[in-house]
C-alpha cells in the first residue's frame, strides 16, 4: 500500500509542498490543483491549519493528500487520522518512521549525507526527500549519491523551480521534485485560484517536457 502511494507520486513527477494559513482555503486549493492537472499536495505542518485542511483535501477524495514538515510522532498520528496518505519529513526521525510503519502510510523522510542515507536504509526506507536540495549540493550531489546507493530514489525539495527542474526530473533516481513555487504561499492566502491554477498548469507542462 506505501508503495503504491510513492508510484502515485513518482507518475505525477511533481508535489506541490503547501503552506495553508486558514482551512477555509483547502477545499478552492484542491480545485485549483485538480483543474491544473497535478491532484497531489503536501499540506505542511507549519500552520494550525494543516490538520483541519488535510482532511477537507483528502475527504474530496480526488487529491493525493500528504503531510510534509512532520516533526513529531504526535503530528504522524494527526496527520493520518486527517486522511493523509503520506507523511513527509524534512530531516530523519526513527521515532517518526517507526509511528509511520504501525499505521501503515508511506513515509518519505529527509536524508542528503551518505550516512543520513545509510541510516534510512537501516529503517526500510528506499525513498527519501533530499531537502534542501539547493544548498545540500544539488542534482550533482544526487547524482553521486546514487552511484553507491543504487537502490535508492530520490525526491529533492527546496530552492526548486522552473529554471532548474529539469536538472533534478533528469536523473532517473529522482522519483518525483517538491516545491512551493506552484502554490505560492500568498496567492493561496487571497484565494486567486486562477493564477494558482495557471502555475500549477504550468508547472505540469515542464515536467512534461
Ligand atoms: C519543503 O518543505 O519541501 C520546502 O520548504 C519547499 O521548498 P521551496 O519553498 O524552496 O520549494
Amino acid at each position: 500500500m506505501t508503495t503504491e502511494v510513492l508510484d502515485r507520486l513518482a507518475h505525477h513527477r511533481l508535489v506541490p509542498v503547501v503552506v495553508l494559513d486558514d482551512a477555509s482555503r483547502a477545499d478552492g486549493l484542491a480545485g485549483a490543483l485538480v483543474n491544473g492537472g497535478l491532484p497531489v499536495a503536501e499540506v505542511t505542518f507549519r500552520t494550525a491549519a494543516a490538520e483541519e485542511s488535510i482532511r477537507i483535501m483528502a475527504a474530496r477524495g480526488d487529491v493525493l493528500v500528504g503531510a510534509g514538515t512532520v516533526l513529531t510522532v504526535e503530528q504522524v498520528t494527526l496527520a493520518v487520522r486527517a486522511g493523509a496518505s503520506y507523511v513527509v519529513s524534512p530531516g530523519l526521525s526513527r521515532a517518526v518512521v517507526e509511528r509511520c510503519g504501525e499505521l501503515g502510510v508511506a513515509v518519505l523522510p529527509g536524508a542528503v549525507t551518505a550516512t543520513e542515507v545509510q541510516a534510512a536504509l537501516e529503517l526500510g526506507i528506499s525513498v527519501v526527500k533530499f531537502f534542501p536540495a539547493g544548498t545540500s549540493g544539488g542534482a550533482k550531489a544526487i547524482a553521486a549519491l546514487a552511484a553507491p546507493f543504487g537502490d535508492v530514489s530520490f525526491v529533492p525539495t527546496g530552492g526548486i523551480g522552473p529554471a532548474n527542474l529539469h536538472e533534478y526530473l533528469a536523473l532517473s533516481c529522482v522519483r518525483a521534485v517538491g516545491g512551493s513555487w506552484m502554490v505560492p504561499r500568498g496567492l493561496v492566502a487571497a484565494g486567486d485560484w486562477k493564477q494558482v491554477q495557471a502555475l500549477v498548469a504550468d508547472a505540469v507542462a515542464l515536467a512534461a517536457h
